[in-house]
């Protein structure tokens, strides 16, 4: 069984904690798009790891963890990240992690020209985590690249990282932003990339034996549907497609291997970063923010919080294929009296249950909400669909009916043990 885990929101819906509690029952976790700007965390036996690049399925001993072709790949970002989940008790060698060699690489620079593009959009900026990842895909786009298996043939490696210093320092000057030496930039790639050769060789094959053999693998998504560079809020979007299609492209496993598309979805919205977000409520943020809620796990940022917005959700749930719906963080909203679901947008007079296309449209559209009374009972400790409050399973059924999709999995907690399987 292939399942694909996408997001459907702006990101940080629970992929992560969905993904692990997948794990459990599958052989290999591959992630396929994105890069370090992800922060995904599970909670296992009491102890939090927050993961950027390395699939969630690391955590466990006995299984396959790929980073594909699709990843834009920080070398340096990424022995961070091993050194920090080794240093949290967790072994990872290079059977347990492989890393393609076509991915592409993030080069300090990038991280750079990705500060730069930010001050020159000043408040029409994105948001950007500032991890280089639209720089990264602009250079993979406009084919002038650098990717895992370039690295290998050093000569080459050198003229390009050299050539692209310049001319990324040349936009540097003019931003007043620091400049690189290529010397240095070359050296230290080089140091994290021979930390990592172990690992690094074209999973393809691996992949495919595993879909033949009948093993079952994992899609980590990473960020959401309204983050896709296609589907999105463009331009306030990452430069990736974080919808299924992506999951394949990304790992060079085809469309026919997939047999279900796992939808994860918060019970309430969140987003960070600049952009539209129709629902967003004040209210909702400074209630979940007190709480210690919805703080980013990359940048550290609060997160937007809103209602319910199913117009996305149908949105998502179409373009990804969603066979199953993960609905998070229900436990959220235990405290509420009343809960708001958005069911429509109502621009310029008009009523629209799919998200418009044209920038300045989201700027007119005004959430048409429909009222469901809340449960006001603590969910957190329900292990099943049954033990869940009666308007919290009708809370949930209406978001099933409004989006077209069947709910899977309900959480009601950060921990491993806090996912519901509605059967
Ligand atoms: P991801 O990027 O989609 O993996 O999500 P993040 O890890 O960035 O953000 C999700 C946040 O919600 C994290 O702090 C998780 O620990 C937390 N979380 C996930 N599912 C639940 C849930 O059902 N209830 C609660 N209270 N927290 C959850
Ligand atoms: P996970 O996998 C939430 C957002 C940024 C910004 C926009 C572009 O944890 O769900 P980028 O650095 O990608 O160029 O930023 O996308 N963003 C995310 N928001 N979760 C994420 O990942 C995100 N990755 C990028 O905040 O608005
Ligand atoms: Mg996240």
């Amino acid at each position: 069984m292939n399942t694909i885990i996408s997001g459907l929101q702006w990101g940080d819906e629970g992929k992560g904690k969905i993904v692990d509690y997948l794990t459990e029952s599958a052989d290999v976790v591959v992630r396929g798009q994105g890069g370090n700007n992800a922060g995904h965390t599970v909670i296992a036996k009491g102890v939090k790891y927050i993961l950027h690049l390395l699939p969630s399925g690391i955590l466990w001993d006995d299984k396959v963890n790929v980073i594909g072709n699709g990843v834009v790949l920080d070398p340096i970002g990424l022995v961070e990240e091993i050194t920090r989940i080794e240093n949290q008790g967790i072994r990872i060698t290079p059977d347990k992690l492989r890393i393609s060699d076509r991915a592409h690489v993030v080069l300090p620079y990038h991280k750079e020209l990705d500060a730069a593009r930010e001050a020159a959009l000043g408040d029409q900026k994105i948001g950007t985590t500032k991890r280089g990842i639209g720089p990264a895909y602009a250079d993979k786009i406009n084919r002038c690249g650098l990717r895992m298996a370039d690295l290998l043939d050093r000569d080459f490696a050198i003229a390009q990282i050299t050539r692209r210093t310049a001319e990324a320092n040349e936009v540097l000057a003019r931003f007043d932003l620091p400049t690189f030496e290529a010397e240095q930039v070359i050296e230290e790639t080089y140091r994290a990339f021979e930390r990592l050769r172990p690992h690094i060789d074209n999973p393809i094959p691996v992949l495919h034996k595993a879909w033949k053999a009948g093993k079952s693998i994992l899609f980590e998504g990473a960020q959401g549907t309204l983050l896709d560079i296609d589907y999105g809020t463009y331009p306030f979007v990452t430069s990736s497609n974080t919808t299924a299609g992506g999951s394949c492209t990304g790992s060079g496993l085809p469309p026919t291997a997939i047999d279900a598309v796992i939808g994860v979805c918060k019970a309430y919205t969140t987003r960070v970063g600049s952009g539209p977000f129709p629902t967003g409520d004040e209210g909702l943020s400074e209630y979940l923010h007190g709480l210690g809620r919805e703080f980013g796990a990359t940048t550290g940022r609060p997160r937007g919080c809103g209602w319910l917005d199913t117009v996305l959700l149908r949105f998502a749930c179409m373009v990804n294929g969603v066979t199953g719906l993960a609905v998070t963080n229900l436990d959220g909203l235990d405290s509420y009296d009343t809960l708001s679901i958005c069911v429509s947008y109502e621009i310029d007079g008009t009523v629209h249950d799919l998200p418009p296309a044209d920038r300045s449209a989201w700027d007119r559209a005004k959430p048409v909400y429909e009222q469901l009374p809340g449960w006001k009972t603590d969910t957190s400790s329900c292990r099943s669909y049954e033990e869940l409050p009666a308007a919290a399973k009708n809370y949930l059924e209406r978001l099933g009916e409004l989006c077209g999709a069947p709910i899977a999995f309900v959480g009601v907690g950060p921990d491993r043990s806090q996912t519901i399987v509605v059967p």
